[in-house]
């Protein structure tokens, strides 16, 4: 019987993993180099150090029964250490396709879920070749390692890729063409070691410079959209064996189709609203997957509920957002416990929860409008 589970990353999103964990009365140890992190304000022990250090991956693994992750890119040679003496999930195989969108987009073809036109570029003849039958405007990514829009270069035209791979470090990257958006939303699916599913959304979710800004449940998409949605990312976790939490993220073009954009082996920020607004967590979901409890039938608790993020520019005045938050009825507020308020760094983020979807986006609306003088709610 699982009794203690392990966590590599020490992110927020470990932190609210190590809180359902810890409701449920697991121990929870986390493995992060980061001191003061904030998965370690909500575990029982933290062992600090790099993902490098074969000496304290042993002795976490002596710790638990079972080990989980919070972000994608631990290196692969953390899970060697560890896989001889403690089951690892979300499985080795699925970590490796999500950290590199190349492998990424290829799996997904081979599924035959559609993804939008792509060009690998690792070589000059690459980068040749992507000039002549490449579609412009586009996007230049890099294969590894970007998150909240970073390691993305828009390339205009053909002329100027080169140096845009270049400004990317000549890295191995994929051109991706840029998409007319007409929406964008992601589907959460949980998988136990039985291959029992638990699929959460799809979440409609708004970006603001390339970070995620809101997610809104119930999606505004068509039905034939959602059940595509949902049967792709459960497609997806099945193909992989997967054991966890995953989280696909989708476009939705201008002429009404659905392409996978990445997804992430773990639980996701568009993800956070399911705290509240439904009776099992994507949280609680991983917790319940990794430790082969039941998933369980899991239900909405609202009819409708937005999720707002808080970056660090948005929160000069933190005693002043607090307390207006507290007085907003249905409102929860959930703060990262980090001390440096960059921008751009997600610091918080809150959820309102209503039973009809334009009283709620009303609600989140004149919150917004108070708090950051935002617009809020229809996307930029
Ligand atoms: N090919 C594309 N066409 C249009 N918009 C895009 C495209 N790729 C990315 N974006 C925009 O940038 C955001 C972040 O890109 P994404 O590929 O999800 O990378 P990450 O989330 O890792 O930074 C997307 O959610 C979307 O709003
Ligand atoms: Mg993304």
């Amino acid at each position: 019987m699982v009794e203690s589970i392990g966590l590599l990353g020490g992110g927020q999103l470990g932190k609210m993993f190590a809180q359902a964990a810890t409701r449920l009365g697991f121990e929870v140890v986390v493995f992060s180099p980061e001191p003061n992190c904030p998965a370690a304000q909500a575990s029982t022990e933290h062992i600090c150090a790099e993902y490098t250090d074969t000496e304290a991956l042993r002795e976490f693994a002596t710790k638990v029964q079972v080990v989980t992750y919070e972000f994608e890119n631990i290196p692969v040679t953390a899970f060697e250490s560890l896989e001889p003496f403690v089951p690892v999930y979300p499985p080795k195989e699925a970590q490796r396709v999500c950290q590199n969108r190349l492998r990424e987009k290829e799996y997904f073809s081979s599924l035959g879920i559609p993804v939008a036109r792509y060009w690998p570029i690792e070589t000059e003849n690459d980068l040749k070749n992507a000039c002549l039958v490449g579609v412009f405007p586009s996007i230049l990514k890099t294969c590894e390692s970007g998150y909240d829009g970073k390691g993305q270069r828009e390339v205009r035209e053909p002329n100027s890729l080169e140096s845009e791979w270049k400004t990317l470090g000549c890295k191995p990257c994929v051109l991706e063409e840029k998409v007319k958006l007409t929406s964008e939303c992601s589907v959460i699916v949980a998988r136990g070691r039985d291959g029992e599913i638990q699929l959460f959304g799809p979440f409609d979710n708004v970006h603001r410079n390339h970070i995620l800004y809101q997610s809104t449940f119930p999606s505004a998409l068509e039905r034939t959209l959602v059940s595509e949605a949902l049967q792709a990312a459960e497609k997806i976790a099945s193909k992989l064996a997967y054991v966890g939490v995953l989280c696909v993220e989708f476009f939705v073009t201008g002429d009404g189709k659905l392409l996978a954009n990445e997804m992430a082996p773990r639980p996701h920020n568009s993800g956070h609203l399911t705290i509240e607004a439904f009776g099992i967590s994507q949280f609680e979901a991983q917790v319940r997957s990794v430790s082969q409890l039941p998933l369980g039938r899991n239900y909405p608790r609202a009819g409708a509920a937005i999720m707002t993020n808080i970056l660090g520019e948005d929160i000069p005045d933190r005693e002043g957002l607090v307390s207006k938050l507290m007085l907003e009825p249905n409102t929860f507020l959930h703060l990262y416990g980090k001390k440096e308020p960059r921008t751009g760094r997600k610091m918080g983020h809150f959820t309102v929860l209503g039973e009809d979807l334009n009283e709620v986006k009303e609600r989140v609306r004149k919150i917004t409008k108070e708090l950051w003088n935002a617009s809020s709610g229809e996307g930029d």
